[in-house]
């Protein structure tokens, strides 16, 4: 049963990101403010280049925004320093990147497990909820392989595995069915749906696919580096009207 809370959990306060090019400044991001209770299931949808990365690159300071505050419970990150940083993400973000980020050099297995080393777990007591997690994404025969022997949807499955292993308060999604098949994008989908509501994990995902977005509560529309729109699904809302008025925003602003 979904926990409903005003627990704000993540703020972003008016941030903006320029990126210098040559002797412009380019700004990808401007005056955005976002607030994310604990346990909101947020899509964030827009076309190409409408700066969807970095925003969730700021959100999880990855990439500071160059003004503005981002406060994760209440904590000001934009105020740590790198190494406190570090930490704090290790302990409360988990992210899935659009380029998966995987080791070449390590298999499937070594992968999934190195966040947890890297924060002295027992990796040994996880294995049995790897395995599972692995099979329940159907990638589990792939356990022994290197990242070069899957093919993208596999591999972002695995990158898939290795965040949420981790158990954080967060997870922060980066167009995380792209490479997949309908099947197997559905049923990621309803995975998160689980996780959402099982663990009340927050989960912030970007996507183009309106099939994907209807699993989430939220949508917002960003359009040249601000928040254009934002639909809430109503309670009680069947998932086909949510789903339409998805598609009928998303169809009206590529116009
Ligand atoms: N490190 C960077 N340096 C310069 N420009 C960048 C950098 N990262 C992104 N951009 C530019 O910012 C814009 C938004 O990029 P991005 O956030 O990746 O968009 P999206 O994820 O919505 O496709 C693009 O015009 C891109 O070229
Ligand atoms: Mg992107």
């Amino acid at each position: 049963m979904r926990r409903r809370t005003n627990e704000l959990l993540l703020v972003a306060n008016n941030i903006s990101k320029n990126y210098q090019q040559g002797d412009k400044e380019l700004q990808v991001l401007s005056n955005i403010d976002l607030q994310v209770n604990r346990g909101d299931f947020l899509i964030i949808m827009g076309s190409s280049g409408s700066g969807k990365t970095t925003l969730l690159n700021c959100l999880s300071m990855i990439e500071p925004p160059s003004h503005g505050r981002v406060l994760f419970a209440g904590a000001d990150l934009t105020a740590m320093s790198d190494n406190e940083l570090a930490d704090f993400r290790a302990e409360h973000i988990s992210y899935i990147f659009q380029s998966y980020n995987l080791v070449s050099s390590l298999t499937v297995y070594e992968n999934i497990i190195l966040p947890l080393q890297i924060r002295g777990e027992d990796v040994r007591e996880k294995e049995h909820s790897i395995r599972k997690l692995m099979d329940r994404l159907n990638i589990l025969e792939y356990i022994d392989a290197f990242p070069d022997q899957l093919s993208g949807g596999q591999k972002q499955r695995v990158a898939t595995v290795r965040a949420i292993i981790s158990g954080t308060d967060i997870l922060i999604a980066d167009e995380p069915t792209g490479a997949l098949d309908s099947a197997n994008s559905d049923n990621l989908m309803e995975f998160f749906v689980e996780l959402n509501a099982n663990f009340n994990t927050t989960i912030i995902m970007v996507t183009h696919d309106p099939l994907a977005a209807r699993y989430g509560d939220r949508v917002i529309f960003l359009k040249d580096g601000v928040i254009g729109r934002e639909i809430i699904r109503l309670n009680g809302q069947s998932p086909k009207s949510y789903l339409d008025e998805i598609y009928d925003h998303v169809q009206a602003s590529e116009v």
